[in-house]
């Protein structure tokens, strides 16, 4: 293990409502193999779309940097993100040089699974503690309508069941939920999935980035997702597995298993926000709604001490004041008023 050195500016530090930084969700691609309508729609994202060019991507040792002065901070929790993570070369080297962080306990990765079948191992022996799977359905048509792609999930659960035979645990899996399009599916994907041990959350669409045209009646609410599951397979409520925790879960009354509903439109979580987040290309974005982030990489590539990246880290998370959910959930004329300048999720995560 090596140290952590110590950073008095950032020691315990809060932000502006008092909230404490907890977890880092770090973007390690903008690229995706998938073209998913909510989230990089393939009539924009087409051939000719410009990512990132490479030298503008952190490299896995900027990434450790940043991670190790994130945990001086207070982070344990670390998320790898994209696009999707599992496209960017060699990624199971920068989960070994993550998982050697003091003060690191839990680093998790979310995945489309397309890839994970051939990945999960080394995820594995790198050290990678935890796995999110995206899967919006089970249904053929509907998931080539929703990836953007000319496959059903057949790819991603056999990944699904490879990541379970070599012990992850538990594995959640993710369904955003959009009415029209896969909310008749939800009772299928619950089913499947109902005795495996894995954990399913429905994710209510957001209003995340610019480029998805979200309206809210294609958003089905989390009270709605639970009556329709529940009426299939009965369901109680449980607490929180931590205070601020994002997903409201429920048990299937006949013990096997548990689902969760993110409810980011219904019921915004903003007051117990800890999450910070890092870009593909080194900025830090304090609110998955934000319109821009604080550039970092500019800082690491000019030479500057670990001490003077830990001040400016500081700095911004004391004035941090982000709840964006929470300020659209109160004002029904707010999203027509914020709407075009906001990051893709692509680029910081989910
Ligand atoms: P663990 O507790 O670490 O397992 O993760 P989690 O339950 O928080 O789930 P995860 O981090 O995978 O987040 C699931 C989904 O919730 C994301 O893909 C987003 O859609 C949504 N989400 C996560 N964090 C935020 C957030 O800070 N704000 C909003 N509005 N939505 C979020
Ligand atoms: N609304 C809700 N969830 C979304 N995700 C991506 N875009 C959206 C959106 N607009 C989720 C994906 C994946 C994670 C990276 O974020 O389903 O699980
Ligand atoms: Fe790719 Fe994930 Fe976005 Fe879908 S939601 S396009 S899999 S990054
Ligand atoms: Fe955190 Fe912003 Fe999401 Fe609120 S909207 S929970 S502040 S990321």
């Amino acid at each position: 293990m090596s140290q952590t050195p110590e950073f008095p500016s950032l020691n315990g530090i809060t932000d502006k409502l008092n909230r404490p930084v907890r977890d880092l969700r770090i973007s390690v691609t903008d690229r995706c193999n998938f073209r998913c309508t909510y989230c990089m729609p393939a009539e924009i994202f087409g051939e000719r779309y410009e990512f990132l060019p490479r030298p503008h991507i952190l490299s896995f040792e900027e990434i450790t940097r940043l991670a190790r002065l994130f945990a001086a901070a207070g982070v344990t929790k670390l998320r790898i993100t994209g696009g999707e993570p599992l496209v960017r070369a060699n990624l199971p080297e920068l989960i070994s040089s993550l998982s050697t962080i003091d003060g690191i306990d839990d680093i998790a990765l979310t995945t489309n699974g397309y890839l994970l079948a051939k990945n999960a191992q080394s995820l594995k022996d790198a050290g990678l503690s935890r796995l999110t799977i995206s899967l919006d359905t089970l249904d053929e048509d509907i998931y080539t309508q929703m990836s953007g792609r000319s496959h059903g999930p057949a790819n991603t659960l056999e990944g699904i069941k490879v990541a379970n035979e070599l012990g992850f645990s538990p594995i959640k899996i993710n369904v955003v939920v959009q009415r029209g399009v896969n909310d008749h599916t939800l009772v299928d994907t619950a089913r499947y999935l109902k005795s495996t041990g894995a954990i399913v959350r429905f994710i209510e669409y957001m209003d995340v980035g610019t480029k998805n045209g979200w309206e809210l009646s294609q958003v089905v609410t989390s009270q709605e997702v639970i009556e329709t599951i529940g009426n299939e397979f009965p369901l109680e409520a449980l607490e929180p597995n931590y205070p601020g925790e994002v997903v409201s879960r429920y048990r299937y009354t006949d013990g096997d298993g548990e689902i969760g509903v993110i409810s980011s439109v219904s019921k915004p979580f903003c007051g117990g926000c800890s999450r910070a987040r890092l870009s593909t290309d080194g900025k830090l974005v304090t609110c998955l709604f934000a319109s821009g982030g604080t550039d970092l990489k500019k800082l690491l590539r000019s030479g500057a001490s670990d001490d003077e990246i830990a001040v400016l880290i500081g700095k911004v998370w004391a004035g941090r004041n982000d709840r964006y959910s929470e300020l659209r959930s109160e004002d029904t004329e707010f999203k027509a008023s914020s709407s075009d300048d906001k990051v893709e999720m692509y680029y910081i995560g989910g």
